[in-house]
């Protein structure tokens, strides 16, 4: 049966792990995976993107199939074509569907008409392949995911709530610190507590930043005003503070890393000096957007 990739949690805990491991063996043999030789994957974005599309249309490469970039606007999806016919006629040419919208329900339909494997490439409520790349960087800093803790400083965005249901699946305690008003989303807060229960992850909201980043192994923030959300004038005045900031980073642990998902706007929610000095971490984790999303394509082809 086809299986879909919309949330972490669509794998259990061994198959992240497992997925982990082969986009690092990936990442050193690039032509190694040919699951998807002969397959067209359809690339449908509703928003902007550099690192996702790139990572897409050169990792399908990379596995021998054929990357088809859909501009959502060029589409008449735009023109209002309802979802499961789309989702009908598009499993009649394709083999896969990667997808970058604003409604999560929207990719949740896509997925439940198609006959082929839906990705999500970023929905307002969540970003899954970000995340599984993240886990990939960490597990190469740190050689485990175990006993570590994740520090998120900033909006309680789709982000956010993805690093909520990944740290509740996989057991790794995490802090957010959002202003009030600006929490994550309650589906995913319930989630992440729900999967916590057999994890055994800590989870905690709060506030305030510096509690937050307290013995944190990982800090980790994202933009204040996310794809879509550009006319909230005054959001940026309630984040002044909700920044990686020096005062930040002296709670964390000694060898605390800083990641960003990127794109950053400095001199906002991480300091320029703060997001150079862990640059090589910040890029490793774009570059590893390409070998985790091969890993997963892989994963999900496998056996179809
Ligand atoms: N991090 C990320 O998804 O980047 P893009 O918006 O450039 O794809
Ligand atoms: N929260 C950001 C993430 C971008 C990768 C957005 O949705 O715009």
């Amino acid at each position: 049966m086809k299986r879909d990739f919309l949330s972490v949690s669509d794998f259990s805990k061994e198959e992240v792990i497992e997925i982990i491991r082969y986009g690092i063996e990936l990442k050193r043999n690039k032509f190694k995976d040919r699951t998807i030789s002969g397959k067209s994957i359809g690339l449908i974005f509703m928003k902007q993107s550099t690192r996702t599309r790139l990572s897409f249309e050169v990792g399908v490469y990379q596995m021998g199939g054929q990357p088809i970039y859909i501009s959502g606007s060029s589409t008449q999806m735009s023109r209002g074509e309802d979802i499961k016919d789309t989702a009908r006629v598009m499993s009649r040419y394709l083999d896969g569907i990667v997808i970058r919208t604003f409604s999560h329900k929207e990719v949740q339909d896509l997925a439940r008409y198609s006959s082929i494997p839906v990705i999500n490439a970023l929905t307002d409520y969540l970003h899954p392949c970000q995340v599984m790349a993240d886990l990939m960087t960490m597990y190469e800093r740190f050689g485990t995911l175990k006993g570590k803790k994740v520090t998120y400083i900033g909006d309680g965005n789709n982000m956010a709530n993805t690093w909520l249901i990944a740290c509740g699946l996989m057991g790794i305690d995490i802090s957010i610190a959002t202003p009030e008003g600006y929490e994550p989303n309650g589906k995913a807060v319930l989630e992440a507590v729900e999967l916590a229960k057999k994890s055994g992850a800590k989870i905690e909201l709060t506030i305030d930043p510096l509690e937050a980043a307290r013995s944190a192994d990982v800090l980790y923030t994202d933009v204040w005003v996310s794809m879509g959300q550009e006319g909230d004038k005054d959001k940026k005045k309630v984040f002044e503070g909700y920044s990686i900031n020096e005062k930040v980073l002296s709670e964390a642990k000694d060898r605390c890393i800083v990641m960003h998902c990127l794109p950053a706007h400095k001199g906002e929610e991480i300091t320029e000096d703060i997001f150079e000095r862990y640059s090589d971490i910040i890029f490793d984790q774009a570059e590893n957007r390409l070998h985790i999303q091969k890993a997963i394509m892989s994963f999900l082809f496998r056996n179809l």
